[in-house]
């Protein structure tokens, strides 16, 4: 029960990771705020939360525009008076396209998913942290920002440049209480990716609970001397 009494953001807390991230965060017995697009897939999570969903709120938001982020932010805040982690885990991929045939809404919309929705997330959530005194914020970045791909131009850009950002921010934040960190997953065992791939072996896949739990290690107090760091979950893939 490292989490009872504390309020999450899981920023995708209905996606494919985000959804695992969301239930250990509730498992654990802290408040959690999500953000969705689709009405339907947060009918779905507060199913799974059971009981759970009592201490689970959701918001229609698009985190990459910054205004809203920050007024979700603020909601939190105005609701429960502090935030103690942000986990986002809003991305979007895009592969098997040369660069010469990516066309730019493909290029702008890596951008946006994978670099903007941090950019706005964790400004607006370090000026309450900052305030704490304390926090915890974990982007998810991905492999495919180290790891160089052909067809995955847009894709890799806007995660090298998320894990840059969420590098300096870490250097920005020394001192102040507030710890930032970044994982890196490849491919996931997904309910998208496994219609996406259905003869793949699932089995090689990493589990978005296990990832979950490498999440859950990182806004707690036991990882408390883990601070700008870029976390591979891939396993052995
Ligand atoms: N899946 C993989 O194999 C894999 C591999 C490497 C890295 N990653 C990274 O891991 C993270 C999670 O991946 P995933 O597969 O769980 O993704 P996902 O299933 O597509 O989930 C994304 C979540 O973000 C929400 N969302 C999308 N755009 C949004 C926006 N503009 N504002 C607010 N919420 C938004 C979605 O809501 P709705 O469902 O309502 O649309 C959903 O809850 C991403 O950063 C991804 O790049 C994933």
């Amino acid at each position: 029960m490292r989490f009872k009494g504390k309020v999450a953001l899981v920023a995708g807390g209905t996606g494919g990771l985000g959804r695992a991230v969301s239930l250990a965060f509730l498992s654990e017995r802290a408040n959690v705020v999500v953000t969705y697009i689709r009405a339907e897939e947060f009918q779905a999570l507060e199913g799974a939360a059971g009981v759970g969903g009592l201490r689970l709120a959701g918001h229609q938001v698009d985190v990459t525009d910054e205004a809203a982020a920050r007024k979700l932010v603020d909601a939190i805040v105005a609701e429960h008076g502090r935030l103690d982690a942000m986990v986002n885990t809003v991305g979007g991929y895009a592969g098997g396209i040369k660069l010469w045939d990516l066309d730019t809404r493909t290029f702008d919309q890596m951008l946006a998913l994978n670099l903007r929705s941090g950019y706005a997330l964790t400004r607006a959530a370090m000026g309450q942290m900052l305030k704490q005194k304390a926090g915890a914020i974990v982007n998810v970045a991905a492999k495919a920002a180290l790891d160089h791909a052909a067809g995955a131009s847009a894709y890799a850009a806007s995660k090298a440049a998320a894990l840059a950002m969420i590098d300096c921010l870490a250097a920005d934040a020394k001192g102040t209480g507030v710890r930032v960190n970044s994982i890196l997953p490849s491919i996931i065992d997904t309910e998208a990716n496994r219609k996406a791939m259905p003869d793949a072996d699932f089995a090689k896949w990493p589990k978005s609970e296990d990832i979950a739990n490498v999440i859950l290690f990182l806004c707690s107090d036991d990882a408390k001397v883990i601070h700008g760091a870029a976390i591979p979950v891939y396993g052995e893939s």
